[in-house]
């Protein structure tokens, strides 16, 4: 086989084998089919796509890439969430204990990554004592006595999709569904799931801008998933304003014991509902959603949920009495109200600026060796279609500097007050097949 031949066949708009793809990823993680050749046939695919057959073919290939976790030793169908990422996303810390506590086993292996807050690990780091570095036969130890552990990264995971993205990062071809979904999909299977829910955002603080980009993404995911023997659905939802009330570290980590207790906010409490009982179906523990929905609630109701995730913190050394007192999370020096120059109606949260602003408190990282500070961060009172009069607080930054003066304009500039507005729905659509 030569490489050329795949690049002039797909250029030609012709549907490529298996064995060629296969050819194509073993070569190229390998060393052995250089640079330019793999961005040409990125771009061929950009422009002449690739059909279901071609997408599970490279998403397979790329799993087969490196190491595969293997979670066999863990009881029960190993249900894994993934979030395309969003501003303030609390859903992974509330979900995770929710769907544990009704017998669903939450194995998460997580990293730390750039963004405007850290990632679900950082998170979960400012609750004093808590570590990700256990051993593997802990990890599976605990996800079996307790339903749910969180490990750092290990392992070599899909090498040949690190390897392409950076490629494609600088050859203009990141924007393409099959080499996007082929992408997030060989992340999920390499990390062991059985079954995958995905949260496809959608809006300005997403990666996937306009509706119908998040719906093709969906469809093109859920379509691998199920091609390839995992159970997979999403849903595309709303990522214009932030969610929930909360963004930084230790806020959201408040914000998701809250949740956890049942006076989270409405949006991330819907979500994590919607998300949480496709898990509990897939997970074998419900009939239906609707009966799903109901177990879920109750878990909240009764305490379960809040105490599966207490026993967690702790199983992993950390300090579980925060959920009774979070005033043993981080707190910032200061906080500072940010009030509404006029009176009216919310109408736009600009996500991704929000999320600038919170990163220039410094609770997100630009480049992988940047520090994060667990306690600043946003609490917003105000959502879209919120009423405001003027003077009234629309949000509180948490610092550690009372120099601000940039933060208040970066958030004056994209949080828009109009005479009338409405608000915006969180689940655009459900995606099963
Ligand atoms: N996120 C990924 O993991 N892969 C892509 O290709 C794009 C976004
Ligand atoms: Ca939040």
């Amino acid at each position: 086989m030569r490489m050329v031949d795949l690049i002039e066949k797909k250029r030609n708009g012709e549907a490529l084998t298996t064995s060629e793809i296969e050819f194509f990823i073993k070569g190229y993680t390998k060393g052995e089919i250089p640079d330019y050749q793999a961005s040409s046939l990125a771009m061929a695919i950009f422009f002449q796509d690739m059909n279901d057959e071609e997408r599970a073919a490279l998403t397979m290939a790329m799993v087969q890439s490196g190491d595969v976790i293997n979670l066999s030793r863990i009881e029960g169908i190993k249900v894994d969430k993934h979030s395309t990422g969003g501003v303030g996303d609390t859903t992974t810390l509330v979900l995770a204990p929710l769907v544990a506590s009704v017998g669903v086993p939450v194995a998460k292996m997580s990293g730390r990554g750039l963004g405007h807050t850290g990632g679900t690990i950082d998170k979960l780091e400012s609750v004093s004592g808590f570590h990700v570095e256990i051993e593997e036969d802990q990890f599976i130890k605990l996800v079996n006595e307790d339903k749910l552990a969180v490990i750092g990264q290990t392992g070599n995971l899909t090498p040949a999709d690190k390897k392409l993205y950076s490629l494609r990062d600088v050859t203009g071809t990141v924007n393409s569904i099959p080499l996007i979904a082929s992408s997030i999909m060989s992340k999920k299977i390499a990390a062991g799931a059985d079954a995958i829910v995905l949260d496809v955002k959608t809006g300005n603080g997403a990666f996937m801008k306009t509706i119908e980009e998040a719906e093709a993404l969906a469809h093109a995911m859920v379509r691998i998933g199920n091609n390839v023997g995992r159970k997979t659905m999403a849903i595309i939802s709303d990522m214009s304003q932030p969610l929930g009330y909360a963004i930084g570290n230790a806020l959201e980590v408040k914000e998701a014991i809250e949740t956890l207790q049942g006076r989270g906010p409405e949006d991330l409490t819907e979500l994590v509902l919607t998300l949480g009982a496709q898990m509990v179906v897939f997970g074998g523990k419900a009939e239906s959603i609707d009966e799903a929905k109901q177990i879920l609630q109750k878990a909240i109701d009764d305490g379960s949920a809040l105490d599966r995730f207490k026993v967690f913190l702790e199983n992993q050394g950390g300090d579980g009495s925060v959920v009774e007192d979070t005033s043993k999370l981080p707190q910032a020096q200061y906080q500072i109200e940010l009030p509404a120059q006029t009176s009216g109606i919310v109408t736009e949260m600009i996500a991704n600026e929000i999320g600038v602003a919170s990163m220039m408190l410094g609770a997100g990282r630009q480049t992988k060796d940047d520090e994060i500070d667990l306690s600043v961060g946003l609490i917003l009172h105000k959502k879209v279609g919120d009423k405001v009069q003027q003077g009234e607080s629309l949000l509180t930054i948490h610092s550690n500097s009372q120099d601000i003066e940039q933060v208040k304009e970066k958030l004056y500039d994209n949080i828009t007050i109009s005479e009338s507005g409405q608000t915006l729905p969180l689940i655009h659509k459900v995606i099963t097949e």
